[in-house]
């Protein structure tokens, strides 16, 4: 069954996507203050745009992107949402979905691709406790990397990765050089400070690892000499490599007294989502975040920074442009395209573009290559390879399907590889296009031995513009000059090509330089991140937590096809379920997803609780759309029943709950027109024996008392006292008819379950 959340899918559904639009249009012409005009481009030209402010007293926090780094800032806005007084955030993104360069893709076969490997480090308890919140369901997988490269003797070897820590593996004449280099550097240290990348390499590792692995590997990745590069970046931490201890480890080997697997240290696992992907992280992150915040086809071409005024372009209607005023803005856009169009009379602006110009970046090309069979063996036990030989277009290929059977269409029977390559800046012989690109790879996979032609089902492929931000030599006096004189004019540009740091550009990183940005405009925190990576690098950063209760409430609600008129006024807090024949919502608001037709509205709010067991809000209101007609039953006040909720009831008419035997009936009597009818589907249970089922004990033997109508609140702890598998009993009796019997029990069954006694 297709769910068309837009909470869960974002803009996937092409149908939802315009029905975005045209609400935004349709919200922005109300709302003037948000929008000064909406034009065509031809009108544009024509008229001089005029420039409406924000009301006095307002403030707007615009973020451009909705990758990790807008992410956490929209966390943390969120969390920080009750104190925020008058201020309003939105969020632009050109593409259909969250996630950024983080993003997953399904082809048309079935494959699912990250764009390149991303593996999870995390260097921040924050950003542990924000993917524990939003993803359930991981797989642990050892971190089995190598580098595969050619000796002397021509033959191609596996090394394991950090290739320093594993000279031994290399062919003989690879193991004395690179010995002798380290025992150079170990007993003559290195005086002054390296000036380039390839000083410090030099420094670390000595002349000869810097031939066999080092420099080769680096080109490849970076596109650009290491002596091009700062040193900055790699940090002060790395220690020279023991020249005692390898060569005792050489000489071991030889011998054959090394134990197997002593390669891999204490850092050995890593987390990968066992559903979606890297990008099923991001949409399930944004989905816990207010949905209508985010504008999505939304895409930034130019920012009046005199007047704080952002140009939008729809990126589904490339003629309709609107304008945007703010107070602050966060950006996660790359640094040269965004001080690229920015305009201001400020007369250094000129200059702010030329620098940022200079900016070195890579671009990166995804191929990913979806097979029948089996991996071969020598592939079966690796997670990741580097390459270092100019044999390949790839610098390294990810072993993807090993991460999570979501990842083909059957495991067992397909398996997949997933390769980036850097296009060289200078271009070589190769044209970096798509067919050149793919069929190099393949040309290179065969070659290695690692697949075979008739293998190929999929061939997937991505470039991405902007795939590494390099650290080159001028990259720190760029960022120095740009930087402060964005945030002169209230704009902090963040993230992996926002704030252009690769060594704080992982999916860790950006999100705590988004969640950090927040700290510091609203309170004055300042950044740790973006000021200092040597230190964050080097330690376990535990001071930010998510604040509990980041939701507060969500108001679900079962809807056929009456009016949701009411529910405009909860519209962040709204997650409503459709049961009807209509296809997207009437109007913006937090979900709304649509589920068959079945088990009445029991049915909805036990597939709620299913779905989100693990994230539930601090109080969740179930309703029906019509429970402002059970007037007497319900209370008209939908938010009434967060207090009655956290006072431990779970309907707030307590006078009114009448208290019957219900345990003793055979069925549920008052239901007897239905049954006579044939509209409802007669269990062969009693409501004391669907009880019985549920909870594995009688029901209590004076009866219990309930709510009628299927209105009431619960708050996570009285709905998390049951297990998650006492919901999913109670839904698989409700799955096959519109009107079963037992959802008429269940309505009388919430109360007494949630009663917080
Ligand atoms: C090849 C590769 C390998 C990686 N490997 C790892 C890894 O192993 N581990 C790890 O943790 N991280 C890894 N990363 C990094 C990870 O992808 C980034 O940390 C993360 O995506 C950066 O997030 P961000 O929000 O700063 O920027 P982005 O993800 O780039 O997001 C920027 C967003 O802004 C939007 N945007 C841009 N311009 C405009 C505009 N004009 N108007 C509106 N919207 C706009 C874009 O569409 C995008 O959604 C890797 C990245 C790459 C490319
Ligand atoms: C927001 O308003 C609340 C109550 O109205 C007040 O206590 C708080 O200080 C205000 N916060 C800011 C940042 O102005
Ligand atoms: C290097 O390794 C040797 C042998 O394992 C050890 O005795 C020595 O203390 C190590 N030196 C350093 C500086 O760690
Ligand atoms: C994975 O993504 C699909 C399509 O976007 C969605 O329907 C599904 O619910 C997601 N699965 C999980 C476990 O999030
Ligand atoms: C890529 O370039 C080659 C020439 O090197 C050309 O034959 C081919 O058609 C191009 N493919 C695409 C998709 O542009
Ligand atoms: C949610 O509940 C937690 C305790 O469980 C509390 O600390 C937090 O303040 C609550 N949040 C809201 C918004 O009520
Ligand atoms: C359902 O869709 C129809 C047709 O677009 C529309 O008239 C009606 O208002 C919608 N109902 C609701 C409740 O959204």
């Amino acid at each position: 069954m297709a769910l068309f959340s837009k909470r869960r899918q974002f803009c996937l559904v092409f149908g939802i996507c315009f029905y975005t639009a045209v609400i935004i249009v349709i919200t922005w012409t109300f709302k003037k203050d948000t929008v000064v005009k909406i034009a065509t481009k031809s009108e544009m030209t024509v008229n001089p745009r005029s420039h409406n402010y924000l009301p006095k007293g307002r403030r707007r926090i615009v973020i451009i992107g909705s990758g990790p780094t807008a992410l956490g800032a929209v966390q943390r806005l969120y969390e920080f949402q009750q104190e925020l007084n008058n201020t309003e955030v939105i969020v632009l993104e050109q593409r259909g979905q969250p996630g950024g360069l983080a993003v997953s893709e399904r082809d048309d076969q079935g494959f699912l691709w990250d764009m390149g490997g991303h593996v999870i480090f995390s260097h921040y308890s924050y950003f542990d406790q924000t993917l524990d919140r939003a993803v359930p369901n991981w797989n642990k997988h050892v971190r089995a990397a190598f580098a595969y490269m050619k000796g002397p003797d021509d033959k191609r070897r596996f090394i394991p990765y950090p290739v320093q820590h594993n000279i031994h593996t290399m062919h003989k004449q690879d193991q004395e050089k690179s010995l002798s280099g380290l025992e150079e550097i170990t007993n003559n240290p290195p005086v002054k400070p390296p000036r380039t990348f390839d000083e410090w390499l030099l420094q670390k590792f000595g002349k000869g690892l810097c031939e066999v692995f080092m420099r080769k590997y680096n080109k490849k990745v970076w596109t650009v000499d290491t002596t091009e590069m700062n040193s900055v970046w790699v940090g002060e931490r790395v220690a020279v490599p023991n020249a005692t201890a390898i060569k005792d480890k050489i000489h071991k080997a030889n011998s054959g007294k090394l134990a197997k697997d002593s390669e891999w240290g204490p850092n050995r696992f890593f987390r990968f989502p066992r559903y979606n992907g890297t990008g099923g992280i991001w949409s399930s992150v944004a989905k816990l975040l207010p949905r209508s915040w985010f504008k999505f086809h939304e895409k930034v071409i130019e920012i009046d920074v005199d007047n704080k005024v952002i140009t939008i372009e729809s990126t589904r209607n490339q003629n309709s442009l609107s304008t945007l005023s703010y107070s602050t803005l966060i950006s996660t856009v790359p640094l040269d395209n965004f001080v690229g169009f920015l305009e201001s009379k400020d007369s250094s602006l000129e200059r702010m573009k030329g620098i940022t110009a200079q900016l070195v970046y890579t671009h990166t090309h995804i191929v990913g290559i979806g097979l029948t069979g089996q991996p071969p063996d020598n592939l079966a036990d690796k997670s990741w390879m580097y390459f270092p030989d100019s044999d390949s277009p790839f610098y390294r290929v990810t072993v993807f399907s090993k991460y999570s059977k979501d990842h083909v269409p059957h495991t067992g029977e397909y398996w997949s590889l997933m390769c980036e390559s850097a296009e060289p800046i200078r271009r070589n012989m190769l044209n970096w296009n798509q067919t050149n690109v793919v069929s190099a790879t393949i040309e290179a996979l065969v070659n290695y031995g690692f697949i075979t032609t008739d293998m190929i089902v999929s061939k997937y492929y991505r470039r991405l513009d902007h795939g590494y931000p390099v650290p080159s030599l001028k990259r720190d006096a760029i960022l120095k000059a740009v930087q402060p004189w964005l945030e002169a004019k209230d704009i902090f540009s963040r993230g992996r090509f926002g704030g252009w740091k690769y060594e704080v550009g992982n999916q860790d990183h950006s999100l705590m330089q988004g969640v950090e940005v927040v700290d510091r405009i609203l309170k004055g925190v300042p950044e740790e991140t973006y000021a200092d990576p040597n230190r964050v690098n080097s330690q376990k950063n535990t001071g930010r937590v998510v604040h509990a209760g980041l939701k507060d409430y969500e108001i679900v609600v079962a809807h056929y096809d009456e009016s949701l008129d009411w529910v405009k006024s909860y519209a962040d807090h709204a997650h409503v379920y459709h049961k009807g024949t209509n296809t997207s919502a009437p109007f913006e608001m937090y979900a709304w997803e649509k589920l068959p037709n079945v088990g009445r509205e029991g049915h909805t709010y036990l597939h709620h609780i299913i779905t989100h067991y693990n994230n539930l809000p601090n109080v969740t209101i179930f309703l029906q759309a019509a429970f402002r007609f059970h007037r007497g039953f319900c209370h008209r006040n939908p938010l009434r029943y967060i207090s009655s909720a956290r006072a431990g009831i779970p309907c707030i008419h307590p006078d009114e709950l009448v208290v019957r035997k219900w345990g003793k009936l055979k069925h549920v009597a008052n239901f007897k027109q239905d049954r006579k009818a044939g509209l409802m589907r007669v269990t062969a249970l009693t409501f004391g024996e669907f009880y019985r089922v549920l909870f594995g004990a009688p029901p209590p033997k004076d009866g219990m008392p309930h709510c009628y109508c299927g209105c009431f609140g619960a708050t996570r702890e009285m709905i998390r006292k049951h297990p998650l598998h006492v919901y999913q009993k109670a839904i698989a009796f409700m799955n096959d008819h519109s009107n079963p019997e037992e959802g008429h029990y269940i309505e009388r069954l919430w109360y007494w379950m949630f009663l917080n006694s």
